[in-house]
């Protein structure tokens, strides 16, 4: 990954907004250094207050077992403070908004 290339780029939808996600941040930190604010409480993957849905892309989750069922996470399901983005993605988060 060159210098000009920090991250894959996550899109948040229905927002619009783009920020980029390098791979030592989770989702809910990268978004939070590019002034998008995306729900959030406890920022360890238990309260599920950031669960929100990835409609394109794919991620890998920074602990073992985040508060997902197998069927949310076949659904695309996410905790974003606990997620990694591996590839360009796009966000479904309803309640995100510009901090
Ligand atoms: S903020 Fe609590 S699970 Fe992500």
């Amino acid at each position: 990954m060159s210098a000009n290339s920090r991250g894959p780029h996550v899109r948040v939808e229905p927002l619009g907004v783009t920020f980029e996600a390098p791979p030592e941040l989770t989702l809910l930190e990268a978004a939070g250094f590019a002034g998008i604010r995306l729900p959030r409480m406890c920022r360890n993957g238990t309260c599920r207050t950031c669960l929100c849905r990835v409609t394109s892309g794919e991620v890998r989750f920074t602990i073992e077992w985040p508060g997902l069922s197998r069927e949310e996470k076949a659904e695309g399901y996410v905790l974003t403070c606990v997620a990694v983005a591996l590839t360009d993605l796009v966000l479904d988060v309803p309640d995100a908004s510009i901090a």
